[in-house]
């Protein structure tokens, strides 16, 4: 029985999970380093923007079932959702989850559940229980007779924008330590999940969070490669897509500005970090994603110097479509090398924010709207698939240069 939850990292994961376990009247407390991220969360709203998380974090913080705080605190069970990039050789920083574990280490009892959340490589849950025995030589991991805690990781394959929804809609891996812990998570999710729970052991189900990414990442690597081929062939890769898709058992996806994001630019990774000579495929895969920013930049530029003093305008910043994030973003990447390297006006638009970020403002660009952006432009380099964007009257583009690397124009 679970009637209180501590989730400890309040993030894009962490904070919808958060409000759903306290939606069904578990006592929630969330633990975040950021003391102003919980001060705001505190009076009833998200620091993150995701649809319908405002409404609900008002109702669950009013009710007193959810609370944050800067320290944990004890609880039946504790959910770990803190980042997990990687370091400059590509490992996984593991060096959150290890803060975060070390900090709940204190508060934890015999018969709790502890959940790692974050996407992890293959170890990395052993790990975790690890640090926490070092913590509390006296705590004991379920497996054998009597009182225990358990341990499990259960990764999290939500998407920006329908968080909320997948949060209860999809199925969860549940990989335990032993069976028993996976048993023991499994009734914790199924508190709130209306998806089913598949029960493995820890080192499968965050191979297997790795692997659906590195999947994406490969498909997605695919169609790149297409469009770099495309360019050189001088063929139209939406139209070679488009009736290659025409046989039945070919499905190849949309090439675009590159790969970006916190999971499909950074999981791959932690597979050719574990098994470097081996994971031949996905390594490629992941170079070929990455080396698609610098393309569309020379892309830009080639257009760029057939005018005397171009205006380009850059659409979209987030690493995807209709959502406010800009991390690991290719087309923060291409819009940054295109203000450094073009000595002319550039002109940003991204209706999710309201203010640039610090590294871009500095280099002089300039945030302004589609409509200001589409009649000042010169070069309109569509970076990102918005709604907005996606709306524009051809009428309004039918004069400029376009670099569209979306294929929503075309
Ligand atoms: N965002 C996604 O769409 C998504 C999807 C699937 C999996 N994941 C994985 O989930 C994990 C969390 O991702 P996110 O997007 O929520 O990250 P995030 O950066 O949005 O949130 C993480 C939060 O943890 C906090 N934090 C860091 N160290 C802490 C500590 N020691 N104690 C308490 N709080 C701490 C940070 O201040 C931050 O608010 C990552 O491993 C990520 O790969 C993310």
């Amino acid at each position: 029985m679970f009637n209180s939850v501590c989730v400890v990292g309040l993030g894009y994961i962490g904070l919808p999970t958060a409000a759903v376990f306290a939606k069904t009247g578990t006592q929630v407390t969330g633990v975040d380093v950021n003391d102003a991220a919980v001060k705001t969360i505190n009076s009833g709203k998200a620091h993150i923007v995701e649809v319908d998380l405002d409404g609900l974090l008002q109702g669950v913080v009013s009710n007193g079932n959810l609370k944050a705080q800067t320290t944990p605190a004890e609880a039946d069970a504790f959910i770990i959702a803190v980042p997990t990039p990687f370091k400059d050789n590509h490992a996984a920083d593991l060096s959150f989850v290890e803060a975060a574990i070390k900090s709940i280490a204190p508060y934890v009892k015999n018969g709790n559940l502890i959940v790692l959340e974050s996407t992890v490589p293959p170890g990395a849950t052993d790990k975790m229980v690890a640090w926490l025995e070092e913590a509390r030589p006296d705590l004991k991991a379920a497996g054998g007779a009597g009182t225990a805690y358990y341990a499990a990781h259960c990764p999290e394959r939500v998407l920006p924008g329908r968080v909320l929804i997948e949060l209860v809609q999809n199925d969860r891996i549940i990989g335990g330590i032993t069976e028993e812990c996976a048993e023991h998570a499994q009734d914790l999710y199924e508190t709130f999940l209306k998806g089913e729970c598949y029960l493995t052991n820890a080192r499968t189900a965050e191979m297997a969070k790795l692997s659906e990414n590195a999947f994406r990442d490969v498909n997605i690597a695919f169609a790149n490669e297409l469009s770099l081929i495309s360019d050189k062939l001088d063929i139209d890769v939406w139209d070679l897509i488009r009736l290659a898709n025409r046989h039945p058992r070919v499905n190849i996806l949309q090439p675009g500005p590159g790969v970006g994001g916190h999971c499909i630019a950074v999981d791959p990774w932690f597979i050719v970090d574990a098994v470097p000579d081996t994971a031949k495929l996905i390594r490629t895969a992941r170079e070929v994603n990455d080396s698609k920013p610098r393309t569309v930049v020379d892309k830009v530029k080639r257009a760029a110097a057939r005018f005397k003093n171009p205006t380009v305008a850059c659409l979209g910043l987030s690493f995807k479509a209709d959502i406010d994030d800009l991390r690991s973003s290719p087309a923060l990447d291409i819009t940054t090398q295109l203000s450094s390297e073009l000595d002319c006006d550039i002109l940003a638009v991204e209706p999710n924010i309201d203010i640039l970020p610090e590294e871009l403002s500095k280099t002089g660009l300039q945030l302004t709207t589609l409509m200001d952006a589409v009649e000042r432009a010169d070069i309109l380099v569509l970076l990102v698939d918005h709604l907005e964007f996606k709306r524009l009257p051809s009428g309004k583009r039918a004069e400029k240069i376009i670099v569209d690397t979306r294929g929503i124009w075309t």
